[in-house]
């Protein structure tokens, strides 16, 4: 019989032992060991007055930036690949747990705190953020402390016809983002930024700087979307840019609830996914008028990107979908990199170097899931859920699939919702004041629930860069073997490359250094249980 042999380490141990037994001790020779082979201005404790600016300094999530939240021993910031290798072996001499941080967009806050209360510290990468794009070759080495917004800047300045293929929000940082797939406006011309990601350096639980020649095409296959912190830290990864035209056209257009918005939802489902690869549309569906109780209203958005011409894309919008109504003087002509800025959301309007500035995302308490929809949800039941989510203040964000992503087997990487997949749907819900936390993260769970029977099922897919907490983890402390079934959330986000995960983590980290609450278990055959 096949078992996931998972032991939650550190928690079983602190179970027993005291925290004495960490504590100080260990912590210190944890330390001695990284300022024995690396300079100690990388080492922040929490006694340094940066210590604490260092660790917010990535945290988009309020959830997670509270008093409780547990914090590392100490954070590292790497400043040379020798420095991350030294972190990891001292880590592993010392039993001491870590969590890889790059841009700290987790949705559940993984990659810089920890809910199993094991003592860990932080290996931040941010300072390791170099993009060396080799226009002749068309391709890049990109580290992964960089963020999607630089990359996609120093892409377009070497070369304003070369592009890639990334999620829409520039402060999402390359590390997670390409460890978990990256979904963005080029997706159905061009697939997942995993889609073309042509090599990596990773640094492995012995310390050793492998590439995709030395880590074997197993590994290299899992670290491009079995989800980031389960295999090593990856430093850098090699890309394949993309063709973009010198002109793309984007467009918005809103609609309530009483402008019709249900029938043009309704029609999306049809049009969005099928339609051709250069055009994408799709929904950001969000209760409006919050402060004019008389006028509270759904709001269906429908944001475009064509690589073409407005020209071109009035045409293909006249065959295709002509109930939206579209104008030419809705359709704004810009280049590719200005439209990276537009889909931003929240740098939109700014000029094109407000991608290398770093600014944040702005923070908020925010609770996020997914799901997957294969076939059209019923005009009806839009319509019921579009009154669910305005009762409880929930978003949906509706991104279509289809195109190159139909093209890909589901076995190609480890993203598994390709073909037959119509759409993603996210659900999000955020607030301001931490008190009405429950109130909201209770909220989106009866939505996901009501929307049972109108996504994908046996498994439920979700996206793994979506993280969810809710699907399941790991540490639940008492249990110290799973089998395939009970890890719901790995068939969720994997489908059967579940499986193969697994499998490439027994093989390259069998006594699961490198893992968090939804990290890959090791699979162990054995005939012994
Ligand atoms: C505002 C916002 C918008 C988003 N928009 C999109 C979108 O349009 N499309 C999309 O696909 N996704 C989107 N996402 C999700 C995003 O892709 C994931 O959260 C992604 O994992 C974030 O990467 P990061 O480096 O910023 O996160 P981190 O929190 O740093 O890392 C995420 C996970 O990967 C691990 N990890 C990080 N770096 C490494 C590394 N170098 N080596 C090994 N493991 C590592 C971490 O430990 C953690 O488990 C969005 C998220 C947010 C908050
Ligand atoms: C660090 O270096 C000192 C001096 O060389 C040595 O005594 C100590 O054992 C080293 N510590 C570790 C953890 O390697
Ligand atoms: C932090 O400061 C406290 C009190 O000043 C001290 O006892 C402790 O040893 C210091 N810890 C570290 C890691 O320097
Ligand atoms: C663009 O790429 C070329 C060739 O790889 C390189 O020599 C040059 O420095 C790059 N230019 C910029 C502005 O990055
Ligand atoms: C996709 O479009 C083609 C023609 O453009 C049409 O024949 C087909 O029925 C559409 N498929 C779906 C699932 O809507
Ligand atoms: C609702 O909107 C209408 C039209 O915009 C406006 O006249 C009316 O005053 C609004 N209702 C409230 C309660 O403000
Ligand atoms: C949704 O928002 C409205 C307006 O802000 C508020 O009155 C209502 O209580 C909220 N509903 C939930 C379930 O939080
Ligand atoms: C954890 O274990 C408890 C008790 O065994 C169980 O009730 C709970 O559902 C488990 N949680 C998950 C996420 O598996």
């Amino acid at each position: 019989m096949v078992l996931f042999l998972f032991r939650c380490k550190l928690v079983l141990f602190f179970l027993n032992l005291s925290i004495q037994f960490f504590g100080s001790s260990t912590c210190d020779k944890f330390l001695d060991c990284i300022s024995n082979t690396t300079s100690t201005n990388i080492v922040f404790t929490p006694n340094d007055t940066l210590y604490s600016i260092v660790l917010k300094s990535s945290i988009p999530n309020l959830r997670f930036d509270t008093l409780t939240t547990p914090k590392p021993l100490a954070i590292i910031t790497p400043l040379s690949y020798s420095h991350v290798q030294s972190t990891v072996i001292c880590s592993v001499k010392f039993g001491v747990n870590i969590r890889i941080r790059s841009g700290g967009h987790d949705y559940e806050g993984l990659s810089y705190t920890s809910f199993d209360h094991a003592p860990f510290i932080l290996i931040d990468l941010n300072e390791l953020r170099s993009v060396n794009v080799d226009q002749e070759a068309n391709t890049a080495w990109v580290e992964s402390g960089a963020t999607i917004g630089e990359l996609a800047y120093r892409v377009s300045r070497n070369d304003s016809l070369l592009g890639f293929p990334a999620g829409e929000c520039p402060s999402v940082g390359v590390g997670g983002h390409l460890s978990g797939g990256g979904f963005g406006t080029m997706a159905r011309k061009y697939g997942l930024s995993v889609d073309n990601v042509m090599d990596a350096l990773l640094v492995d639980v012995h310390g050793r700087i492998l590439d995709r020649n030395s880590m074997g095409e197993d590994l290299f296959w899992a670290i491009r979307g079995g989800g980031g912190a389960s295999f090593g830290v990856v430093l850098s990864w090699k890309i394949k840019l993309v063709y973009v035209p010198p002109i793309v056209t984007i467009f918005t257009l809103s609609k309530t609830l009483e402008q019709g918005a249900i029938r043009l939802v309704n029609k999306w489902q049809h049009v969005a996914h099928n339609v051709t690869k250069d055009l994408f549309i799709n929904l950001v569906i969000t209760p409006v008028n919050q402060e004019d109780g008389d006028n509270r209203t759904m709001q269906v958005t429908f944001n475009s990107l064509f690589l073409g011409t407005t020209d071109e894309l009035m045409k293909i919008v006249k065959d295709e979908f002509p109930q939206l109504g579209l104008q030419e003087k809705d359709c704004v002509e810009m280049s590719w990199i200005e439209s990276v800025v537009y889909f931003s959301f929240y740098l939109t309007g700014e000029s094109i170097d407000a991608l290398i500035e770093r600014r944040p995302w702005p923070k908020s308490y925010f609770k996020a899931k997914s799901d997957y929809v294969n076939k059209p949800i019923p005009e009806q039941a839009v319509n019921e859920i579009m009154k669910w989510c305005l009762h409880e203040n929930v978003t949906l964000i509706m991104e279509p699939h289809g195109g190159k992503m139909s093209e890909i087997d589901e076995m190609a990487t480890p993203y598994p919702h390709r073909r037959g997949n119509m759409y993603i749907i996210q659900y999000i819900v955020g607030w301001d004041d931490v008190d009405e936390s429950e109130q909201h993260v209770a909220s989106i769970r009866r939505i996901y629930e009501k929307m049972t029977p109108y996504v994908s099922k046996n498994p439920r897919e979700a996206y793994v860069n979506f993280r969810d907490l809710d699907l399941g983890t790991n540490c639940n402390a008492s249990m110290r073997s799973y089998t395939q079934e009970e890890m719901i959330w790995g068939t969720s986000y994997f489908k059967a490359n579940f499986k193969r995960l697994a499998m490439v983590k027994g093989m390259v980290d069998p006594t699961n250094f490198f893992s968090n609450e939804q990290s890959i278990p090791p699979l162990v055959l054995s005939s012994s249980y």
